[in-house]
């Protein structure tokens, strides 16, 4: 029996007898292997590693995190449904909100996700509520036990994008979320060499999410379930590697006085950290905020100046990426939408790879000095 586990790439699979080929193909939700699109091993093992990391009772794969909020949203609204969203969201998120399911008749409200008074009002009547484990690129934590509540409450399911916490920090169905979403091109990929991504939730809503995704077909590649089930084996030192950088990173960072604001949940008088205590077990994660004095230019010379650290867009791999929120991520954002979502002329967002910190303080350190 093989250790590592087994890639299978066949995109289809052959029938001695055609009787057993026509029943397998009618219950294209069952977990015969007819047709890839439909159902492969090595994407199973995936999803079974991913569900069990989640403590869901299933998953299904997706080609990329984009696809996966894609397909849950879609599986869940339909024409005439209004989405209660935080406003702390991934730009491709909020893009997927604001102009593509409109044009499908499906709207969304959109709520700080520390007011709970104006989510709870406003989940009157919505379809679902939609948020953030820590949100994007603000690194703001969420409340999910009061808002899982809350949605509750209004009868609706709490979906949750966990990508920045990963199921190592926090398990949002735990915590009463419905459906828990990752880009596993991120953390649980870790090695910045696949895209994918996953929804987790109970059979039952798994099977509706699993029903629209065979027909629209954004199906996870065999290749890329198995590079995902590699990044899987080590996800747990790796994150909680990139978590002690990210704070010895963050302390460094807040002392500086060319840093105007560090935004990181594991400092003691970060916003989020009772939360972090509470939901992220007293981490803050890989990933940090910081606002370098002298706005976008100096962001940009301070960008240029790196030599270990990468601009590069992504996060929770194995090397240190940085990117100017304003012009890569949430480019889709006009300027009053980046000043509501928190996000200055000056932010970057730093995702914390796997190097030595002391190598990753110094790279930070001798580019902020050579950018003044
Ligand atoms: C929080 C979050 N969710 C979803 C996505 C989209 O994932 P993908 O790029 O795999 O489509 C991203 C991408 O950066 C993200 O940061």
């Amino acid at each position: 029996m093989p250790v590592a586990p087994v890639l299978d790439p066949s995109s289809t699979y052959g029938f001695s007898d055609t009787d057993a080929f026509a029943t397998a193909s009618q219950d294209k939700i069952g977990s015969g292997y007819v047709y890839a699109r439909w159902a492969n091993p090595t994407v199973d093992a995936f999803e079974a590693a991913v569900a069990d990391l989640e403590g869901a009772a299933g998953a299904e794969a997706f080609s990329s995190g984009m696809a996966a909020i894609a397909g849950v949203l879609l599986s869940l609204c339909a024409s005439g449904d209004q989405i209660v969203a935080a406003r702390q969201l991934y730009g491709g998120t909020y893009s997927l909100l604001t102009r593509t399911l409109p044009r499908y008749g499906i709207t969304t409200r959109f709520e700080d996700v520390s007011d709970l008074d104006s989510i709870r009002a406003a989940c009157a009547g919505a379809k679902l509520l939609y948020c953030e484990t820590i949100g994007n690129p603000v690194i703001e934590v969420a409340d999910l036990p009061s808002l899982a509540d809350i949605a509750a409450e209004a009868g609706i399911p709490l979906v949750v994008d966990s990508t920045f916490a990963s199921p190592i920090l926090c398990r949002p169905l735990e915590h009463g979320a419905a459906i828990v979403v990752h880009s596993a091109t991120k953390f649980l990929g870790g090695h910045h060499d696949l895209t994918g991504g996953i929804a987790c939730a109970s059979v039952p809503l798994v099977d509706q999410i699993r029903a629209l995704s065979r027909e629209l077909g954004p199906t996870l590649a065999p290749f890329s379930a198995w590079l995902a089930l590699r990044g899987v084996a080590t996800l747990q030192l790796r994150v909680e590697r990139s978590c002690a950088s990210a704070m010895k990173l963050a302390e460094m960072l807040q002392a500086r006085s060319d840093v105007d604001a560090v935004n990181y949940p594991g400092l003691s008088d970060d916003r989020g950290h009772r939360l972090a205590q509470r939901l992220l077990g007293g981490r803050g994660g890989g990933t940090i905020g910081l606002t370098v004095s002298g706005g976008k230019v100096r962001a940009a010379r301070f960008q240029n100046a790196l030599r270990l650290i990468q601009p590069a867009a992504s996060l929770g791999g194995t090397h240190s990426l940085i990117v100017h929120a304003a012009s890569v991520t949430h480019t889709q954002l006009s300027e009053d939408e980046l000043i509501a979502a928190g996000i200055s002329e000056g932010f970057c967002r730093l995702s914390v790879g796997l190097e030595d910190p002391e190598d990753l303080i110094a790279d930070l350190e001798q580019a902020l000095e050579a950018s003044t």
